[in-house]
């Protein structure tokens, strides 16, 4: 057998083992458009399950900003930040983030991933440990492998966890947790994770993807990371942290120094988007009072974020209950195993500042409808 016959059959081995386990992802090109709607195979929908949550991606302002951006300063970086691909734009939104999170330095990655994945083992090695909280997001946990660090996970939001852990660890302790938990949408206890780390002389790491210029929290972390995918509608990602520690991951972390830097209209998109969220708070609560609309109509608690997990339990009811809500024109992605526990598969709806009142409405009575069937 050749090189390539083994290779194709190796690839279609795996395809198998994920189709019988149902595990089996694929693409749906899916066009978005302005206030929450797309278009997928031919039909409009409405969106309750993107994470662009002030409705700020197909913003004509970002599309202008980035256009001017493209003309000045072209399409693609052309290089590693460390090389020639620092575009001034870079300076200009790491002074903003930094400026809007009361921190003293800021640093862009090219995602949120890449963020995580360099951060985390430029702060800790193997003589360390990092405490988790259970319910970190994936690349946090890419991160803290890459690190080489004892990894511990405890109990989601269980700080008394934290704690007992925190008593066993060896070397220098990083603590990481998410400020908006991207699947729960629950937040993080941090003031009280902030003062167990100043107890045992721990780092506390936050991940505010979910958090950026949704939900106002006080954060105590001396390291805070995020996003500019989604709130902010662009992409890229950032961290937070005292300016000495910015410097060192300017040389430390992997995932910035090997990498080419942001596209500089990506970057001018998000500087706009940014001063649209300082300039127009009215989004974030339009998006928050969807939430709440709809967690009255569902029976649900009280939403702390934007993001309501409506869990369903089974995973093929959970597929089914999203296909048949988008017979009806509203897509709400499921989310199955192993992206959540087994047994929690959901539907994970984001609501956002662009969902008229109706459009929830909406949603409510078809859940209703779908779940009863
Ligand atoms: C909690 C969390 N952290 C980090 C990321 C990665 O961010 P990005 O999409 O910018 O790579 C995500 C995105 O899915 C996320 O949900």
């Amino acid at each position: 057998m050749s090189s390539l016959e083994r290779l194709t059959r190796h690839a279609e081995a795996r395809l198998e083992r994920l189709r019988a386990a149902g595990q089996h992802r694929s693409l749906k090109p899916t066009s978005r458009g302005p206030e929450a709607r797309a278009r997928r195979g031919g039909r409009g929908l409405v969106s309750f399950c993107d994470n662009d949550y002030l409705s700020l991606s197909c913003d004509p302002r970002l599309a202008a900003a980035a256009g001017d951006a493209a003309n000045r300063y072209g399409v693609g970086a052309g290089a590693s930040r460390l090389v020639t691909g620092d575009c001034p734009l870079n300076g200009a939104l790491e002074k903003r983030l930094a400026d809007m999170k009361g921190m003293e330095a800021c640093l862009v990655f090219g995602s949120g991933y890449l963020a995580n994945v360099g951060t985390i083992p430029a702060l800790v090695g193997k003589a360390d440990t990092i405490l988790m909280d259970a319910l970190s997001h994936s690349c946090m946990h890419a991160g803290a492998r890459l690190s080489g660090a004892e990894i511990r996970v405890f109990r989601h939001n269980d700080v008394a966890h934290a704690g007992e852990l925190m008593r066993e660890a060896q070397g220098q302790v990083l603590v990481l947790t998410e400020t908006v938990f991207s699947m729960d949408g629950d937040l993080a206890p941090l003031e009280e994770l902030a003062a167990l780390c100043e107890q045992h002389g721990a780092w506390l790491m936050t991940d505010d993807a979910h958090g950026l210029g949704v939900v106002a929290q006080t954060n105590p972390a001396p390291i805070q990371m995020g996003t500019l995918s989604k709130a902010a509608g662009a992409y890229g990602g950032y961290v937070c942290a005292p300016a000495p520690v910015i410097d060192m991951l300017t040389s430390r972390a992997r995932s910035l120094v090997y990498t080419t830097g942001l596209p500089p209209p990506v970057l001018a998109a998000a500087i706009t988007a940014l001063d649209i969220m300082r300039d127009e708070p009215d989004r974030a609560r339009r998006a928050m009072a969807n939430a709440k609309l709809f967690c009255e109509l569902m029976g649900l608690p009280a939403p702390e974020s934007v993001i309501v997990p409506v869990i369903i339990g089974e995973e093929s009811r959970a597929m089914a209950i999203s296909d048949a809500l988008e017979r009806e024109g509203y897509l709400v992605t499921a989310i199955r195993p192993p992206t959540v526990p087994e047994g929690t598969s959901r539907l994970r709806v984001t609501f956002a500042a662009g969902h008229t009142e109706d459009d929830v409405r909406g949603l409510g009575e078809a859940l209703g409808r779908a779940m009863a069937a």
